[in-house]
């Protein structure tokens, strides 16, 4: 049995949470929950944002599932998920995205992972503000060694899954420093992968390409704020919010969530879809080395996902979030 810290979040993330539990129970899946959580919620019982015994669980389980935590906009704390991200270097936020049978989108045929830089770039976290003359300075402060590293991650991953190529998004043509450091990155770390190809696009071409021809792409890096975007893009490609993983993974921790937030109007009804937060924690197995478990609920979730009935509002179905997890749990 592998110990994992599970973050159950804000909105809709202890219901989502819950569902994910039940399934690996089900399934009889090796791990037992450490639960922990943070935000807005720990802050009103604890005074603390990240408690102290969140942080310490983390260092010692390496290994976390996480549900959405609500951010303030404007003032307020800074983003629970950027402060952790940023405090364990989980410099790589993964993004698959696959069209699925039964989930209704425009194309048929998507299959891609995108790569996020997840520490630097418009995140840093290096804002001012000059109240008397109204400025606001924003630096997006990006290091040859971040890009190196988000790079290499995206060209291990092509090699390891055989993806034949890797395509940098990046705007070198206005940001002349911060776009070329992506670009030598990947020039460089190109020459360690012989076997994988890589090409480069402006990324505004890169969301008009997308939109209109989306199996073209197979692995894609880029820095931290472009990756935000595109992510959710591509998570539109196959289904939306609702339906794809994510994982920040670091050399020596991953926690792995939704890519969707706390969806605040929809919390506490029952109707969120427990899907994204599932594969997530599938994702999370297979980090685990737990791809028989993976494979056996995945397969419960497609068969799920193609009785449409027996899904949640969002898919087109009637079920709520538990029932929902019942129908993955009679599909085992
Ligand atoms: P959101 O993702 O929470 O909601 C956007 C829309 O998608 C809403 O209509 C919502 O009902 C729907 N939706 C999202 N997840 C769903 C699910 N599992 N099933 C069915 N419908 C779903 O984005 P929004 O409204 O921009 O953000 C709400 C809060 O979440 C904010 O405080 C934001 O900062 C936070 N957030 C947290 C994230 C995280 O913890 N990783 C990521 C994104 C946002
Ligand atoms: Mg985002």
């Amino acid at each position: 049995m592998t110990t994992v810290t599970l973050i159950p979040g804000d909105g809709i993330g202890p219901e989502i949470t819950e569902a994910v539990k039940a399934i690996f129970a089900a399934a009889q899946v090796p791990i037992t929950w450490e639960e922990e959580n943070a935000g807005q919620t720990t802050f009103d019982s604890i005074g603390e944002l990240i408690p102290q015994s969140l942080i310490t669980s983390l260092e010692r389980n390496r290994i976390a599932l996480k549900g959405p935590i609500t951010t303030p906009v404007g003032k307020g704390f800074k983003s629970i998920n950027v402060q952790l991200r940023q405090k364990f270097d989980l410099y790589s936020n993964v993004r698959p995205a696959k069209t699925t049978a039964g989930v209704k989108t425009r194309f048929d045929n998507v299959d891609l992972v995108l790569f996020r830089e997840n520490t630097e770039g418009l995140y840093s976290g290096l804002e001012t503000y000059d109240e008397r003359l109204g400025i606001s300075d924003s630096i997006a402060r990006v290091t040859v060694e971040g890009c190196h590293k988000i790079v290499r991650a995206a060209f291990q991953y092509a090699a390891k899954h055989n993806r034949p190529r890797v395509t940098v998004a990046h705007k070198a043509n206005i940001l002349k420093s911060a776009g070329r450091l992506i670009l030598e990155a990947a020039a460089n770390v190109s020459k360690e992968f012989p076997q994988v190809q890589w090409d480069e696009k402006i990324i505004d071409n890169m969301c008009m390409q997308l939109v209109s021809k989306p199996e073209q792409f197979e692995v894609i890096v880029t820095t931290n704020l472009f990756g935000d975007i595109l992510s959710d893009l591509c998570a539109g490609l196959v289904g939306g919010l609702g339906v794809v993983s994510g994982a920040n993974i670091g050399d020596d921790m991953a926690i792995f969530e939704a890519v969707h937030g706390s969806a605040p109007d929809i919390a506490g009804q029952g109707l969120a879809n427990p899907t994204a937060l599932l594969r997530s924690a599938l994702m999370m197995l297979e980090h685990m080395g737990l791809h028989e478990n993976a494979r056996q609920i995945e397969s419960a979730l497609e068969k799920t996902l193609l009785n449409k009935e027996q899904c949640t509002r969002d898919l087109g179905g009637t079920a709520s979030t538990s029932e929902f997890a019942q129908h993955i749990i009679s599909n085992l």
